[in-house]
């Protein structure tokens, strides 16, 4: 194990990844090429472990502790080179469990001692994240007026205080927030019945709908197929996650057409969450509400 070291971190989303990497260049930061890591959060853990895996290059297991506040974050963090990633997986799995699985691709850049990157995250999106690495002696100025500099030429938006992995684990409550939200505004004067979907892409965006009802009763429509009706309508084709939320139900599960409806644009091990926000969390996934799926591959 090395000696504790630190970072100057800020991390914000980033609508427009392929200028924010032209700006980078401009300012002068040196291109070190793009990674794929994937990062397995385990549980029971004082502070944070995870193991990473990163192509180019190795696995290491982390360890650290951060605290989470919106301005420029310090963290200190002990690293250990990993010959046997997969054994040292399951070891930790059987005997910590797995928290949450960070994948993400990553676009690496260097301006002094900040290392840019600008990440893809399966499931969240795109973001930017500065990092200023600290030498030992450092008092940190130094770092954090870089990181300052930075923020304000790349023209960062707000702060995201948060871990990827923290993102991913609150996705159940931010997806049933946004569900919760649009199903007031269900048009369900028939059956009083209001309920709300809400769709998460990969590239981070969230789509919302309502069941809209109509006094032809077969003539209505699920929340669910609204949903999809507006990602369709913002030029997106595939779906990441779920949540429905009804007002009359603690769990609402979709009606089977609405099963074959997400199962067009998602994958079997797509989760849904069925719940309120804040409530008791039903979580699934599409292949396990609609086994055997009718899938296109059989039009041959
Ligand atoms: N409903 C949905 O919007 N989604 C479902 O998955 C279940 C049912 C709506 C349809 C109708 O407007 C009302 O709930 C009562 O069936």
């Amino acid at each position: 194990m090395t000696s504790p070291r630190r970072n100057v971190e800020l991390k914000a989303r980033d609508a427009d990844p392929e200028a924010t990497l032209r700006r980078a260049l401009e300012l002068g930061a040196s291109d070190e090429g793009v990674l794929r890591q994937r990062d397995t959060y385990f549980g029971r853990a004082r502070g944070r472990l995870k193991l990473r895996e990163q192509d180019p290059g190795g696995a290491q297991l982390i360890a650290y502790q951060r605290p989470d506040d919106a301005q420029a974050r310090t963290s200190a963090y002990r690293i250990a080179a990993v010959a046997d990633p997969d054994a040292l997986r399951e070891a930790l799995d059987a005997a910590l469990g797995t928290r949450v699985v960070v994948d993400k691709r990553r676009h690496l850049l260097l301006y002094e001692t900040v290392r840019i990157h600008i990440d893809d995250v399966d499931g969240l999106g795109a973001f930017v994240e500065l990092e200023g690495v600290a030498a030992p002696e450092s008092d940190l100025a130094r770092e954090h007026e870089l990181v300052e500099h930075l923020r304000a030429e790349l023209g960062l938006g707000e702060p995201v205080p948060v871990s990827y992995s923290d993102l991913l684990l609150d996705e159940p409550q931010a997806l049933l927030a946004a569900a919760d939200e649009v199903m007031r505004t269900a048009h369900a004067p028939y059956s009083q019945f209001k309920v709300g979907a809400a769709l998460r892409t990969p590239s981070g965006a969230v789509h919302v709908g309502a069941n809209v009802e109509n006094v032809a009763y077969p003539q209505g429509q699920c929340a669910e197929a609204s949903a999809i009706g507006a990602l369709i309508a913002a030029g997106e084709r595939e779906i990441s996650a779920v949540a429905v939320v009804a007002e009359k139900l603690d769990v609402c599960p979709p009606c089977g057409g609405c099963r074959q409806r997400l199962s067009e644009f998602a994958s079997a091990d797509t989760p849904v969450y069925l719940g309120r926000p804040g409530g008791q969390l039903h979580a699934t996934t599409i292949g396990e509400l609609l086994p055997l799926a009718f899938e296109e591959s059989a039009l041959g």
